[in-house]
């Protein structure tokens, strides 16, 4: 296709690649306002120009996303990233150790931060984040703004981890989908805020916990300091259609079983998560599978998983995933 800058736009729900003309073609429609989807390392991001209220409010609205939940400013450099937020010195040292990379910072917003305020609705702080996907720091270069970016799939679905995912949930909501394949580390990032009195675990996720303490001390968790919060950390998030059960070690006919590790004996898993107990493998795993176990089965068994490294936000998922049902007792 000829991605000329005088070309017609394509169709809305259109699938290119991540080559430098589809880059410079998803750059000039986020510059005039749409939406365009494309990969990171965690899961897809629906993204939008970060100081443009109106594409903002659009994201929430393809999203059917409650419009307290704030969103995501993805920089492609510290510098950009300054002129958004006051970094302190701890708050430099986890960007430097960790970005590019699935770690998201809350901070204060800069006094002159230009960011729209439905971006971060309405809070003084702001989630910063540096992805580390070569497409999207291209789209976000190319555009030379930061960019909004929750997660590409209608509000409480599940995250999605390929081009084929973002056009299910959101079809011609989106303008645009650069397809980069499936993503690497499959959930979404780790959130830290920083205020006055330390450091605090807002959303457990791609980046384990006890690398970021390894630099930050030992990480709070947000019932200790009830000044800060994640609006998105709703119970009921991250939901598939078909009935949900953790921890299962066994199995009904109706259920499709989701294995971790070795199966329990007498148990045929539909699928397995990491055949071999590897937690980053199943994270990366985690959303697909349920996915595809959601389109193929109205149940689904998943085994116990270790609640250590990135096995936190694993079970941070599942149990929101589970508590539809848990809540509504169907
Ligand atoms: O990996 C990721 O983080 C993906 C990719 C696309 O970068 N993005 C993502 O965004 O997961 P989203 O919108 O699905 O989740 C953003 C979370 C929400 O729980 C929101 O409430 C929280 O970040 N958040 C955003 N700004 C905040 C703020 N100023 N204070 C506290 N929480 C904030
Ligand atoms: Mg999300």
């Amino acid at each position: 296709m000829n991605a000329a800058s005088d070309s017609p736009p394509p169709p809305p729900g259109s699938i290119v690649g991540v080559t430098p003309a589809d880059l410079d073609l998803g750059a000039r429609i986020i510059l005039a306002g749409g939406l365009v989807a494309a990969p990171t390392e965690t899961v897809y991001g629906l993204a939008a120009d970060a100081l443009d209220g109106r594409a903002v409010a659009r994201i929430y609205a393809a999203k059917g996303r409650p419009e307290f939940n704030p969103l995501i400013c993805h920089v492609a450099s510290l510098a950009m990233a300054n002129q958004l937020a006051q970094f302190s010195p701890l708050a430099d040292e986890l960007a430097a150790r960790f970005w590019p990379g699935p770690l998201t910072l809350v901070l204060p917003r800069a006094a002159t931060c230009p960011v729209s305020d439905l971006a971060t609705a309405g809070l003084d702080t702001i989630a910063l984040r540096m992805p580390k996907h070569p497409a999207i720091i291209g789209l976000i270069e190319r555009v030379a703004r930061p960019l909004a970016a929750p997660s590409a799939n209608a509000s409480e679905q599940l995250s999605p981890v390929t081009a084929q995912h973002v056009a299910s949930s959101l079809g011609s909501r989106v303008n645009l989908i650069l397809d980069g394949g499936r993503t690497t580390s499959g959930i979404e990032s780790t959130i830290v805020a920083l205020t006055e009195s330390g450091a605090v675990m807002l959303r457990p996720g791609a980046l384990a916990r006890a690398e970021i303490e390894a630099v930050a001390g030992p990480l709070a968790s947000p019932s200790h300091d009830s000044k800060v919060v994640a609006p998105g950390m709703l119970r009921r998030h991250y939901a598939p259609r078909a009935r949900l059960r953790v921890n299962a070690l066994e199995s009904n006919a109706r259920e499709a079983y989701l294995a971790f590790g070795d199966t329990p004996r007498g148990l045929v898993a539909t699928l397995n998560l990491s055949p071999r107990g590897d937690l980053e493998e199943a994270a990366a795993n985690l959303f697909a599978m349920l996915h595809e176990l959601d389109s193929s089965h109205d149940a689904i068994a998943v085994a116990p998983i270790p609640n250590v490294g990135l096995g936190e936000g694993i079970n941070d998922r599942l149990k929101r995933a589970g508590a539809r049902h848990e809540e509504s007792g169907v």
